[in-house]
């Protein structure tokens, strides 16, 4: 039998909003993710002997329970109740490591998709679901892809209003990231929550408001294709911004392309990125400002958005 390959794509946040903490700690947020055509693959085949092994060409990535793919598959033979299922897995990575790109989200959403099919599991989405949502809050999305309204610590998907599932908007997207930055998630939460937190929403009327303000406003129906896009939000990226000098540097850089029609943080950062109308103007884009981004260090790939998430790939052609 031919290892299986499952493709586990980054995304990028178009909107990220937070509303306010919740009795768990979380916080409670409104936001629109979207997935790219960048992504990590993961190459998994079946053991033996009940082991769960995982390699990586990528430095610095645990290769242990402290990883979330082997995360993933422990908690999904401990879900069917066959803790004799074993896997050897190989993760190709793509997606930059650290960077509010769900990198370690989606592999672990691959890990689901594929380890539910090559060990014959049979479960179903909503099953997968329940076991993602308690490895991390973007896994979830991760399952599902493509553009989505996600709520709740960001668990509960909602498909954009008026688009057709698997559906991507037209967009090119010039992504960048400087190798040396890097933010930790949960001190970007803490941090807002020093700056913001006296202002945080509490009620849930009014949770309930910024939803339906986010599902029927200008973001969306820019995504439909229904209107200009506004200017993106991301309330993390208020916080970073002062502290990371290469994301000032980074979206300074990205707002002088030519045709960009936004540009923003993706989640905690400190990965930025442009919206363009189609493709072909973010390489363009990319061309134009090639030199500088090299000289301050960026590196940098243009994507599409896509429509689906976690996702079995074909076989790879026999050599
Ligand atoms: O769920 P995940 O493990 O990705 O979250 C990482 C950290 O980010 C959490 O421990 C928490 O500090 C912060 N977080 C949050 N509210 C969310 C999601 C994440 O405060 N909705």
């Amino acid at each position: 039998m031919p290892d299986l390959r499952v493709t586990a794509p980054a995304k990028i946040n178009l909107h990220l909003e937070v509303l306010g903490l919740r009795p768990d700690g979380f916080h409670e947020l409104a936001m629109v993710m979207q997935t790219l055509d960048l992504a990590d693959t993961l190459v998994m085949a079946p053991t033996a002997d009940g082991a769960i092994s995982l390699r990586t060409d990528a430095e610095g990535l645990p290769s242990g329970t402290d990883n979330l793919i082997v995360r993933a598959a422990e908690q999904l033979r401990q879900r069917v109740g066959l803790p004799e299922l074993g896997a050897a897995i190989r993760l190709e990575k793509r997606i930059p490591i650290g960077a509010g790109l769900a990198g370690g989200s989606s592999d672990a959403a691959a890990a689901l998709v594929g380890l539910n099919e090559l060990w014959g599991c049979g479960l179903e989405t909503a099953d997968l679901h329940a076991i993602a949502a308690s490895l991390g809050s973007d896994v979830p999305y991760c399952l599902e892809g493509g553009s989505r309204l996600c709520f709740g610590r960001g668990e509960i998907l909602e498909p954009l209003p008026g688009a057709g599932t698997g559906e991507a908007p037209g967009l090119g997207v010039l992504l960048i990231k400087h190798p040396q930055a890097s933010v930790s998630t949960p001190w970007a939460y803490g941090r807002c929550r020093e700056l913001r937190g006296d202002f945080y929403l509490e009620s849930e009327a009014d949770f309930a408001q910024r939803r339906d303000a986010l599902r029927t406003g200008p973001l969306t129906e820019a995504l439909r294709g229904q209107g200009p896009l506004p200017r993106l939000r991301n309330d993390l990226q208020a916080v970073v911004e002062p502290e990371v000098a290469s994301v000032r540097e980074g979206l300074a850089l990205l707002l002088r392309a030519e045709g960009v029609l936004a540009a923003a943080m993706s989640g905690s950062g400190p990965s930025l990125f442009a919206l363009f109308q189609g493709f072909a103007a973010a390489e363009a884009a990319h061309r134009q400002l090639e030199a500088e981004l090299t000289a301050a260090g960026f590196q940098a790939w243009c994507c599409r958005c896509t429509g689906s998430g976690a996702s079995l790939l074909p076989d790879a052609p026999q050599p």
